[in-house]
């Protein structure tokens, strides 16, 4: 944001008039700053679901909705996916620029080295229900850090947050295969230090204490970009929960089990879980037209799962390299003919030239193939949500460090448009 507006607007309200400072970003839409129109017109804004309303200044992620862009401190997600690796893009979220070797380096070492859980959480585990969903246990097991590492609790410390927002990277892998391993009932399988990012995270979940388990190349760079296409995406709706669990200085444990949570509705990161579903329901081809009806229906809640977006008005980035990374995964466990590929794509195919979605701009979005990629790797649908909250984890943190160290930050307090009764005196139950 630049210090001072060049332009500014004017609103009138009850014939007083007041002048809103207008910032410009680097790119995109700029901001008229209605911080003092409360105090110097006794009126709140009206912004259900934030649609017009930026709630911080960033210089993390941008996404260009309309041209169906999502650039990482400037770089473009595809050249990301294709050129970069997970754990580069985790330490470019975190610090702002592309990592020497020798930064990347040690900050590989940093994440590998903090990859354990404290063997205490074994036993938090056991405490829940085998059949418990994934993400149930993530949320649990991610707020239960802070029980545990009470020595990157305090954000006012530097080097605290440093070393929680590493503890997190690092252990998510852990806690998400972890919660797979608890509900089918196999052993916890610790990581193993001399894997990359990915293939550990594939180890921990495949494999088992009676052989050994070989993580294909492939199978490791898809997981790899599957994660790099969730790190971060600006403010949507479980950063802005982490942002505003973080407003109030809970510590970033507490702040990161607050955006699983969030993330876990199927509107959000549950829709990979759906789309599969949906996609199977569907079955065949031919049977196409009849969901394409339903979702079109005013009066039949059904969505078509993977399209449509609160941003992307245009094919979401994501959803191209995801598209791609689909066909290398199928063709690698040979399923060439897969009937969910066959009905994703002649889905999608239908969709693009239908006049409901084109007049709505529902395009596909990153969630339409990733599921597809997921099943075809092994995963449950119950853990693609886990997968995807272990990936946006660096991007939840990055985005919670630049909010507690930004000194303008202030709790997160929104208010509301009243409409409920007035005030009125309490009638006993016996007159009721
Ligand atoms: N299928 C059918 N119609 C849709 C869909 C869909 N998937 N998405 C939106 N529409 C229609 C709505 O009915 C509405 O139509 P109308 O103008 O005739 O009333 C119009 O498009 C606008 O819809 P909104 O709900 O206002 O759009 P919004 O931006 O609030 O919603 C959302 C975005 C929640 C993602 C929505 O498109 C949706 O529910 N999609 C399916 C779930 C999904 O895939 N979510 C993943 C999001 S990506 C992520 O979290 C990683």
């Amino acid at each position: 944001m630049t210090e001072t507006a060049k332009r500014s607007a004017t609103i009138s309200v009850d014939g007083k008039t007041v002048e809103l400072p207008i910032y410009d970003g680097t790119v995109g839409p700029s901001v008229i700053d209605v911080r003092k129109l409360y105090a110097e017109t006794g009126h709140f804004t009206y912004d259900p679901g934030f649609t017009s309303t930026a709630s911080c200044d960033s210089i993390i992620t941008y996404i260009d909705g309309d041209k169906g862009e999502l650039l990482y401190r400037g770089y473009p997600i595809d050249q990301l996916a294709d050129d970069s690796h997970y754990l580069e893009v985790c330490y470019l979220l975190l610090y702002g620029e592309l990592p020497s070797a020798a930064q990347l380096e040690d900050f590989e070492f940093r994440v590998t080295t903090h990859t354990m859980l404290h063997e205490q959480m074994t036993n938090f585990y056991r405490g829940f229900r085998r059949d418990a969903h994934p993400m149930a246990i993530m949320c649990g097991v991610v707020g239960a850090l802070s029980a545990f590492y009470h020595d990157s609790t305090d954000i006012t410390d530097l080097e605290q947050r440093e070393i929680a927002s590493v503890r997190m990277v690092a252990k998510m892998p852990t806690i998400a295969a972890w919660a797979y391993k608890y509900s089918i009932g196999q052993p916890f399988v610790y990581p193993r230090n001399d894997l990359d990012y990915a293939a550990n995270f594939m180890h921990m979940c495949f494999s088992t204490p009676c052989e050994e388990y070989h993580v294909d190349p492939i199978m490791a760079r898809a997981m790899d970009r599957i994660m790099t296409l969730h790190a971060d995406h600006e403010q949507n709706a479980s950063t802005s929960t982490v942002r505003l669990a973080g407003s109030s200085n809970a510590n970033p444990f507490a702040c990161i089990a607050a955006g699983v949570a969030c993330l876990w509705g199927p509107a959000h990161g549950g829709a990979n879980e759906a789309c599969l579903a949906m996609l199977k329901e569907i079955g065949t081809v031919d049977r196409i037209p009849e969901f394409i009806e339903r979702a079109k229906d005013k009066d039949d809640p059904f969505r078509l799962m993977g399209f449509g977006h609160r941003v992307y008005k245009n094919y979401d980035p994501r959803a191209k390299v995801m598209q791609e990374t689909a066909k290398e995964v199928l063709e690698l466990v040979g399923v060439t003919d897969s009937p969910i590929l066959q009905v994703a794509q002649e889905l999608e195919r239908i969709s693009l030239e239908d006049q409901y979605f084109i007049d709505r701009k529902l395009y596909p979005n990153v969630d339409f193939y990733s599921g597809i990629v997921l099943s075809a790797m092994g995963f449950p649908t119950s853990m693609f949500t886990a997968i995807f909250a272990m990936s946006r984890t660096v991007g939840w943190i990055a985005q919670w460090k630049e909010m507690v160290e930004d000194p303008q930050q202030r709790i997160g307090r929104p208010r509301q448009l009243y409409s409920g009764a007035g005030a009125r005196n309490y009638v006993d139950l016996s007159k009721r």
